[in-house]
């Protein structure tokens, strides 16, 4: 090969090298975006750093390539690293002024518009990354919105649920993602979060997102009574439903801050109890939780102001599913399965 052609073969090459670094910088700023959140900094940080590496070998070969004076690969059908490289070589050998005009112009599709190997490359990432179930749905409530009043208000309702536990269900999900965790189910992120200082925060999404949930299903606007089973071992344990109300609402309305107040089963026998913040009964080895009522003020404050003690007696007189419960009571003494949040889709 003469002198002149090497020569316009290495600028051609460092066209394509330039062009290439162009595209590169382009993607690298996409790659980092879109696996940053799943592999944390060190992770995404990493990921650039190895295709960088990989690219600068790839420029190494090119340029040593088009430097070198050699006869043409005689095969070479397969799509290996080398031989591509060197049909790429073969190429800028023989027609440089077309490589480096080509260079030029992937250069400009990239400066002016990065946004589509940006795309490509967050699709491809994001898809790899959301394979299987990883969301979790707010869960629709079971009755209409104003059908629990005057116990409850429709506006105190849709704020509830639309605004408070669809936020706990959107910083769990957050979280997740950030954490690149797929969960099967919400039950086992509750129980493995629960004792982990640097997972406060998403449990007390999860907590909250799964208390809410069954928040909704302990309540009815169609009266109802416990079954015989039930109100057998609440006569046992509180001596009647009168005297279980009474209980339910002193634990309640006596719990200091935020919480939640359970009656809950451990085996046959009965248990009234109360939880802080996001913390519940589930957490709670051997307890089934039969019924909760929020105590968190959003629950009652635009319908009781600071009378949490109203807002108690109140829902105790007139919304408890005790068909819900009964069923729960059933699953705890052997007879069925308990109730679970809705799986993640
Ligand atoms: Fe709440």
């Amino acid at each position: 090969m003469n002198p002149r052609r090497i020569l316009l073969a290495l600028v051609a090459a460092a066209a394509f090298a330039a062009s290439a670094a162009v595209c590169v910088v382009a993607l690298a700023f996409a790659l980092y975006a879109g696996v940053e959140p799943y592999l944390g900094r060190a992770g995404a940080s990493g990921v650039v750093a190895g295709t960088a590496a990989l690219f600068i070998l790839f420029l190494a070969l090119m340029l040593s390539g088009a430097a070198r004076a050699r006869p043409k690969p005689k095969t070479g059908k397969g799509a290996t690293a080398e031989n591509l490289v060197e049909r790429a070589m073969d190429f800028i050998r023989d027609k440089p002024v077309v490589a480096i005009a080509a260079a030029i112009g992937v250069g400009i599709l990239a400066v002016r518009n990065p946004q589509y190997f940006g795309a490509a490359i967050r699709a491809f990432v994001e898809g790899a990354a959301k394979r299987g179930p990883t969301m979790f749905k707010l869960p629709d409530l079971p009755f209409a919105y104003d059908a629990l009043e005057p116990v409850i208000s429709a506006e105190t309702m849709g704020f509830h649920h639309d605004k408070h536990h669809a936020k706990y269900v959107e910083t769990l999900n957050k979280l997740l993602d950030e954490a690149a965790q797929a969960p099967t189910d919400l039950e086992g992120v509750v129980l493995k979060t629960e004792h982990a200082p640097e997972k406060v925060k998403l449990f007390d999404n999860a907590a909250q997102a799964w208390n809410h949930a069954f928040f909704w299903t302990c309540m009815s606007p169609e009266p109802s009574r416990p079954d015989d089973e039930l109100a057998s071992a609440i006569e046992s344990a509180f001596g009647g439903t009168e005297k279980l109300k009474a209980l339910f609402v002193k634990e309640g309305a006596g719990h200091f801050g935020s919480g939640w107040v359970w009656l809950a089963a451990d085996g046959a026998a009965l248990k009234l109890m109360t939880t802080h913040d996001a913390d519940d009964a589930l957490t709670h080895a051997h307890m089934t939780p039969l019924l909760t009522c929020d105590l968190w003020e959003h629950a009652y404050y635009l319908d009781y102001q600071n009378e949490r003690e109203s807002f108690l007696e109140a829902w105790f007189d007139a919304l408890p599913n005790w068909r819900f419960a009964s069923a729960q009571y059933a699953a705890a003494t052997g007879n069925g399965t308990s109730w679970r949040h809705p799986k993640p889709s």
